[in-house]
């Protein structure tokens, strides 16, 4: 995102408000020579235009009616333009996030990003709006000023205008420092803002392990980090801005000098003096401001610089051509294989492969069970089929097409997974469940919650469906989150489904009842189910799977159906025998 590019769309605008700035200057730049005149007829002097003091104090008035009506467009357009600019950044970060691959936000904290989403984008908009605005007019003001100033008498001019040059290359000399101590300040923010939310988020994990002061201390640390950067910050500024004000100041005493001899020598007049001055009062603040102004400049472009390393991320994980997965899968969708061949996972923190020589096949109607310890890569081969992570070529395929060939959207229309650990929205129940179709008929929507063995838990809620959940409603048990994300899966209509332990936290009766409903053929029962890999610790529910692979450190140790597998699985056999100890426990 370049600065200039910016501006490309609003260049009209901004054009229209530069004009409207030039205009607002140029009434500015009458009003002292008017002030010239007034003086002039005090003085019993003839003027140009002018008769009366009464008209050239009406002139004054109508002239400073205009140059606020010029003014007020000016900033209207362009602090617009600003404001724009905001927007459309603000857009284009929010949809560049969405497409960035996991990878992207494990490295990231979700504080820093939203720091990049608030105080950056306001520095942008400062930048282009504020900013560019006030340079501009500080260009104007002087070009317009500079040459009126030299038309009275060369040597007042010069020596009035003498500070100003200083006042400039003093604030172009400071605004590189300026811009890294306000990035530094920046960086600090973030840290703050990723502490403050992650103590948000855990703040039930900080309050259970009484690790408050802890917390606190650690959040100290962090926030003085920030307070010594804004100090650092807040140093150039002090300096700069007196600087830039005894300068001015400095000038005005020049002028006194060297103008007031002029005056006595009779090289001017004395209303030429006033005008003088009145014309060094019109460039006092635009100058003094300058400092103000390239620090603000700056934090944008420094705001800008931290936008464009999250804009220059790129996917890790990108999808092929492959369109809808309805034209993929031929005549009918209810043929197909999912194939895994010889599949190996490398992920880029870990030092050997997470998965290796994975092999399975799967199709609709059938269910393959993968049990094993955790750890064994059970996840990571569930994020591999929607590629959440990445995969080779040649290794997953669907319908004879390379998975890596679809287009990511049409693969993950294609499955679904319901994980463990599953994110609901604050939002009511029902548009959880139909996050994926939100067009889901009444009935639909109860007939998943059916299959999911919500019915009861809706029913208890005092506004059923439309139950607010999560942060700002009812909390759900584990349990009913996991049958939400559940039902959320199954309403996607995905042809593959895959449920990654997702109802451990529900009892193994009620388990194997859901898991049951969900290979029942669907809708009037024509459809074939979908195809189901079921991720299970509890091997009783994978017990009916066509084939049960296990996994253990990565690899498929032991395959077959439940029977086979109690004959001469020693690694199948040892955990059955463990759950039904447990079972018996429990
Ligand atoms: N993003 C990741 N980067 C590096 N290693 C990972 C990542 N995700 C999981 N792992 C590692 O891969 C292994 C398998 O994890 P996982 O698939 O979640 O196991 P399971 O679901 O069988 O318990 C674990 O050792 C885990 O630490
Ligand atoms: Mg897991």
């Amino acid at each position: 995102m370049r600065f200039s590019a910016l501006f490309r769309p609003y260049w009209r605008q901004l054009m229209l408000g530069l004009l409207a700035l030039i205009t607002t200057n140029l009434f500015a730049l009458i009003l002292p020579r008017l002030v010239n005149m007034g003086i002039s007829v005090i003085e019993g002097k003839k003027v140009p235009y002018f008769t009366s003091i009464t008209s050239i104090v009406l002139a004054i008035l109508a002239l400073a009616v205009l140059a606020a009506i010029a003014r007020t467009y000016s900033r209207i357009l362009m602090f617009g333009v600003g404001r724009e600019i905001e927007r459309d950044v603000r857009r284009d970060v929010f949809v560049h996030l969405s497409t960035l691959s996991p990878s992207f936000y494990e490295k990231r904290s979700v504080g820093d990003l939203m720091s990049h989403m608030t105080s950056d984008i306001n520095n942008i908009r400062m930048c282009t709006g504020f900013a560019v605005l006030n340079i501009l007019n500080i260009v104007i003001v002087f070009a317009g000023t500079a040459p009126v100033l030299f038309s009275i008498d060369h040597q007042v001019a010069f020596a009035a205008l003498l500070p100003f040059p200083l006042v400039m290359i003093t604030a172009q000399a400071l605004s590189g420092r300026m811009f890294q101590r306000v990035r530094e300040y920046q960086a600090s923010l973030s840290d703050l803002s990723a502490r403050i939310q992650e103590n948000l988020s855990g703040a039930q994990v900080v309050r259970v392990f009484h690790q408050e002061e802890a917390e606190n201390t650690r959040f100290a640390a962090v926030n003085d980090h920030a307070f010594r950067a804004a100090i650092r910050l807040a140093k150039m500024r002090v300096v700069m801005f007196p600087l830039m004000r005894m300068m001015g100041a400095l000038g005005v005493a020049v002028t006194l000098f060297v103008g007031g001899r002029a005056v006595v020598l009779g090289h001017i007049d004395l209303g030429d003096y006033v005008e003088i001055n009145a014309r060094l009062l019109q460039l006092a603040w635009p100058a003094i401001s300058l400092g103000f102004v390239m620090s603000v400049y700056s934090r944008g472009q420094a705001s800008l610089a931290r936008m464009n390393v999250l804009l220059e991320a790129r996917p890790e994980i990108v999808g092929g051509a492959l369109p809808a997965p309805k034209q993929v899968v031929r005549d009918s969708a209810d043929q197909f294989f999912v194939v895994a061949h010889n599949l190996s996972v490398q992920l880029p923190q870990s030092a050997k492969p997470i998965l290796y020589g994975v092999s399975f096949t799967v199709k609709p109607g059938e269910v393959l069970g993968v049990v094993g310890p955790t750890g064994a890569g059970k996840s990571t081969l569930t994020r591999a089929l929607c590629r959440e992570v990445n995969v080779a070529r040649g290794q997953l395929l669907i319908d004879g097409q390379d998975i890596c060939d679809w287009q990511l959207h049409a693969l993950r229309k294609f499955v679904a997974v319901a994980p463990s650990e599953a994110f609901l929205f604050s939002a009511s129940m029902r548009s959880n469940i139909t996050f994926a179709r939100p067009d889901a008929s009444q009935d639909e929507v109860m007939e998943v919650v059916r299959m999911v063995d919500l019915t009861r838990d809706v029913d208890g809620f005092a506004d059923g469906l439309e139950t607010m959940i999560g942060e700002r409603g009812v909390t759900l048990s584990g349990g009913q989150r996991q049958r939400v994300a559940l039902a959320r899966a199954i309403l996607a209509r995905p042809k593959m489904l895959i449920l990654d332990d997702c109802l451990s936290a529900v009892d193994a009766q009620t388990q194997s009842t859901i898991v049951e409903r969900l290979k029942q053929p669907v809708g009037d029962g024509t459809h074939t189910p979908p195809a189901m890999i079921i991720v299970s610790h509890r091997l009783s529910v994978v017990q009916e799977a066509n084939e049960i692979v296990v996994l253990d450190k990565g690899q498929i140790v032991e395959r077959g159906t439940h029977l086979e597998l109690l004959t001469k699985g020693a690694l199948y056999r040892a955990l059955w025998g463990l759950q039904l100890l447990e079972e018996e426990l429990g």
